[in-house]
């Protein structure tokens, strides 16, 4: 299975790409070609030093799309209406929203658009036929990207084709310690953005970093 990352370069997208290299084919995706081929000289160059092995490939965000079976939207919510605009392709595709709307002032804040999470707007825009899960949206950056630590967190996955969300909570199971946890239709996207904010506000209350959720 293929798995592209659109914004594979940032954050989240980089460290995705480093993880998931080495289980399936990882096709990181940047508006920028060299931006998303210096991510995939990453990942080779940590691989080749600890004798892994890995196969990723930089580039455009839609050589992405036409190439990948499942797309990770890896972009911040205030770029996603361009950013979908720009892709065509997306038709019948898994897509996988990790998108969370929120703003920090003095504490995170969920500021979902009118249609209630990222994900509802989201499948507004995409066509027909998109098979969008919500998944990945409570684990922190630095989490991802800590390569040699394990991420033993539960993974929050809704949408609204059962299919999909199997395959996706398979894929999430293959990744280092996560399990993935079926959190029912796409409606209740709002509740697992929503997580993102309260889980870093902990982290800002209590002096804590990276504070991640598990289901037990
Ligand atoms: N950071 C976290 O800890 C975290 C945790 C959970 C979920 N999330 C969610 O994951 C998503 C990505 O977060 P992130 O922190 O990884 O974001 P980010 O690093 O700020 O940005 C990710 C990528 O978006 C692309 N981008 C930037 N400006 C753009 C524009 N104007 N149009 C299109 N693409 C643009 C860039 O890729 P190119 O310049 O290469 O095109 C960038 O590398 C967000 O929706 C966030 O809510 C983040």
């Amino acid at each position: 299975m293929k798995i592209g990352i659109v914004g594979g370069t940032g954050k989240i997208g980089e460290g995705m790409a480093m993880r998931l290299s080495r289980i399936y084919d990882v096709l990181v995706g940047s508006r920028e070609i060299e931006k998303a081929q210096d991510t995939c000289e990453s990942c080779l160059r940590y691989a080749d030093d600890n004798g892994l092995s890995c196969t990723v490939r930089g580039l455009t965000n839609q050589e992405v799309v036409d190439g990948a079976d499942v797309i990770i939207l890896a972009i911040p919510y205030k770029h996603l209406d361009s950013t979908i605009a720009g892709l065509h392709g997306l038709e019948g595709k898994i897509v996988i929203s990790p998108i969370n709307p929120m703003e920090k002032h003095d504490f995170f804040e969920y500021i979902p658009p009118t249609e209630g999470s990222a994900a509802l707007h989201l499948k507004k825009i995409l066509p027909e036929s998109t098979r969008l899960c919500v998944a990945f949206n409570n684990i922190a950056g630095n989490r991802w990207r800590d390569i040699d630590g394990e991420l033993e967190y539960s993974v929050a996955v809704c949408g609204d084709d059962e299919e999909s969300k199997l395959i996706v909570m398979d894929m999430i199971d293959r990744i280092s310690l996560l399990k993935s946890y079926d959190a029912g239709p796409l409606t209740m996207s709002p509740v697992i953005e929503g997580l993102t904010a309260l889980v870093n506000n902990i982290a800002k209350c209590n002096h804590m970093k990276d504070v991640g959720v598990r289901f037990v």
